[in-house]
């Protein structure tokens, strides 16, 4: 099994490139199964998830090749069944989203529940109730081990409809969409999601010939389409990678300039960390993040759908709260379970109780290395940073997650100066 293995490091200094969002490429490439045209996508990331998901496009008819570094050529002239298999669902929830373009361009779909990080009970009532407004029939298996979803199009396939998500469901929206661009007539999402990742799939698909208005507003409308051409898309910077990079200056109390970055997408994490002592220089495309201008000191965060504070970096801000000054209140509103990294960061001498959906964090923590687990993507990415600042060394295991979510992780971090290895153990 793979370790990280992180050293007391000094303060990170240079300048870091931030690569494509996972969360905006992967409904990207999944929605490449509505098209039977070449769908060119760029600045793709090397990524665990976009391996997975290139092999379910794969296991579905689409042939895929790499036309450049982070350049794919995807194109899915026939789909060869609409079955996807879940030795690769099971490995990733995203893998969830082939479903719409599925249902929408065959009319039918079959496929396992999903995995995924385990931060709760991440349900796919949503996606599922979108899909029946839609007119399709919905069927749960039970088949010995796992589960399946089973959907069907009526004989006139997808019909449009006024869908209300009861919570601002990123996949829910995102796989509604993709359902709902070659169905009959028009199609409302209402208390959709509102994340950059949403735009980012809605511009793709109007790029080839959808007619969707209204992404990053809380209403989305769809008017089907009868066909889609070849598109040319690049991928948004990954906001969160931004986000994790910036605290990285932060606790360390460096001085890092984040390129490929698009300051509005990652406001709350500027203003937080303005709250807690740290200068940020903010360019078009770029940010330059001070943490060397005075003390650092605590802040509350409450995570919301977008453009509220992220969930996704919850656990790498709670890591960095508990070096600050003074005492913090974090809330998750987001997802029921997301305190796993808890356990890990007091394991490593912080001081944080948690009572529900709040966790306490005491300021001032003299952190130190020992052994640690990388409990889903993002709190490996806490890992990593409590590790920078931790007396000794800090030993990070299952960090699979981390690859999961963060290309070339380790070269990025060590290009700034930071001392952390892999080890194969
Ligand atoms: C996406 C992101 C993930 C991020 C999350 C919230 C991707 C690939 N992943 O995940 O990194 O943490 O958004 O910003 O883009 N819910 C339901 N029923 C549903 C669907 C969701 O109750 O049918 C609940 C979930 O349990 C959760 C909340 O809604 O509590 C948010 O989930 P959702 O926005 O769907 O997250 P994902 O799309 O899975």
């Amino acid at each position: 099994m793979a370790k990280y293995i992180v050293k007391k490091s000094v303060p990170l200094r240079g300048e870091v490139e931030i690569s494509g969002a996972k969360n905006a490429v992967l409904p990207l490439m999944a929605a490449t199964l509505l098209n039977p045209e070449e769908c060119v996508i760029r600045s793709v990331p090397d990524l665990k998830d976009v391996q997975v998901m290139m092999e379910i496009l794969e296991s579905l008819g689409a042939s895929i090749d790499v036309t450049a570094p982070g350049e794919f050529s995807i194109s899915s002239r026939q789909i060869k069944t609409t079955e996807a298999p879940f030795n690769l669902v099971s490995k990733m929830r995203a893998s969830f989203l082939v479903m719409g373009p599925l249902l929408g361009r065959e009319g039918v779909a079959r496929i396992p529940l999903p995995g995924g990080c385990s931060i709760g009970a991440r349900p796919i009532d949503l996606h599922l109730k979108g899909f029946r407004a839609l007119g399709a029939d919905i069927i749960m298996h039970e088949d010995g081990a796992f589960s399946y979803v089973e959907a069907a199009a009526g004989p006139k396939g997808l019909i449009g409809d006024r869908i209300y998500l009861d919570f601002p469901s990123v996949g829910a929206t995102e796989n509604i969409m993709m359902a709902a661009v070659l169905a009959l007539g028009t199609t409302y999402i209402e208390n959709a999601a509102e994340e950059p990742e949403i735009v980012d799939l809605a511009n793709f698909l109007n790029k080839m010939g959808a007619k969707i208005k209204g992404a990053g507003t809380d209403t989305i409308r769809i008017e089907g389409v009868k066909s889609l051409h070849a598109v040319k898309h690049t991928v948004i910077p990954d906001r969160i990678e931004a986000g994790t990079f910036m605290l990285a200056a932060a606790i360390t109390k460096g001085h890092v300039t984040i390129t490929n970055v698009l300051p509005d997408h990652v406001k709350p994490i500027i203003a937080k960390l303005r709250e807690c002592g740290v200068r940020i220089e903010e360019g078009d495309d770029y940010l330059e993040v001070m943490g060397d201008q005075g003390p650092l000191v605590s802040t509350d965060i409450k995570t919301l759908p977008y453009p509220g504070f992220p969930t996704d970096m919850q656990s790498p801000f709670m890591a960095f709260l508990t070096v600050c000054n003074g005492n913090s209140t974090v809330i998750e509103t987001v997802f029921e379970s997301r305190f796993m990294h808890v356990a890990q960061l007091n394991k490593m001498g912080a001081s944080i109780e948690t009572a529900g959906s709040r966790a306490f964090v005491k300021g001032n923590s003299r952190l130190r290395g020992c052994e640690v687990m990388a409990t889903d993507l993002r709190a490996g990415a806490a890992m990593v940073l409590a590790g920078l600042v931790a007396e000794g060394q800090t030993e990070i295991s299952e960090i699979y997650h981390i690859e999961r979510g963060y290309e070339n992780f380790i070269e990025k971090m060590r290009g700034l100066g930071a001392d952390i290895s892999k080890v194969e153990s």
